[in-house]
């Protein structure tokens, strides 16, 4: 068990790649704190993870609230002790072109997929410096480099890189690493919203011809959480069949 009795915060966890994270993580031992802001998703997401033999606390939480995110770390450390892992999963888009995008559009993308990181990482980050123990890992994408119909998404998203690197580097002499995963196209509902020809042509443009599952960025995501990644930190890796090689 690669992750055994380490606790671990999966952010946006009712469905998609966060879900698939939470169950990989509980798989390898590790005791779970999942939220989302779907709280019948949660739910259901934390009954079945019970029933693979995970510990889970399950919360209701707005990433963007500092409130709701202040109290979940709260309760998972009466409960669990401590915190070692943090995913900061939950994301959004808010697709239209530049000239036709509404303010509260360009808001809504900003504060879900980069302030909710600053609120979820603050209230973890002094449990893990006073550890001198920790990981986190923040999931940005390969629309960072600038898609269409999406500046507020790719803004967000490479402000998610500039984040990751700058921590890494305040935290690495703490023992905490910081990294981002960068998933490509990967079939979750988020997927689904893209339009289908451009479904297609993402196929077309991916060495390994198809788009991924969520169980791969899982599995990225396991990889980086456990001890195995120990002298890696302030990296973006790619899951995303090929499209962005290095
Ligand atoms: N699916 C892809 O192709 C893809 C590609 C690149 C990056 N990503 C990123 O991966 C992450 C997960 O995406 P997904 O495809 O699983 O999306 P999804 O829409 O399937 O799931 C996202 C989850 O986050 C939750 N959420 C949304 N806003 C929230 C908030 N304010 N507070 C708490 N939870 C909130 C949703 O309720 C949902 O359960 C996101 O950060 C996304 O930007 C996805």
């Amino acid at each position: 068990m690669r992750l055994k009795d380490k606790v671990a915060i999966v952010t946006g966890a009712g469905k998609g790649i966060g879900y698939a994270i939470a169950k990989r993580f509980g798989e390898e031992g590790a005791k779970l704190v999942i939220c989302d802001i779907d709280e019948a998703s949660i739910l259901k997401t934390a009954e079945e993870l019970k029933t693979l033999g995970a510990e889970v606390l399950a919360f209701k939480v707005d990433v963007r609230n500092r409130t709701d995110v202040d109290n979940m770390v709260k309760e998972a450390v009466d409960k669990f002790g401590t915190i070692d892992i943090l995913v900061n999963n939950a994301g959004i888009t808010r697709d239209a072109m530049f000239h036709k995008m509404k303010e509260e559009d360009w808001d809504m993308v900003l504060d879900v997929n980069l302030k909710g990181i600053f609120y979820c990482t603050q209230a973890v980050v002094n449990i893990l410096r006073e550890k001198q123990y920790g990981k986190i890992i923040n999931i940005s994408s390969a629309g960072r480099f600038g898609n269409i119909g999406q500046t507020n998404y790719s803004a967000a998203k490479e402000g998610v890189v500039g984040f990751t690197r700058a921590l890494a580097k305040e935290l690495g002499s703490k023992g905490i690493n910081v990294n981002a995963v960068a998933p490509g196209t990967i079939v979750t509902d988020m997927y689904m919203q893209i339009p289908e020809h451009i479904r297609e042509m993402m196929k077309i443009i991916t060495p390994l011809a198809r788009p991924g599952t969520p169980e791969e960025v899982a599995n990225l995501c396991l990889f980086l959480a456990s001890d195995e990644a120990s002298y890696i930190t302030g990296q973006v890796i790619h899951c995303d069949g090929g499209i962005f090689m290095p």
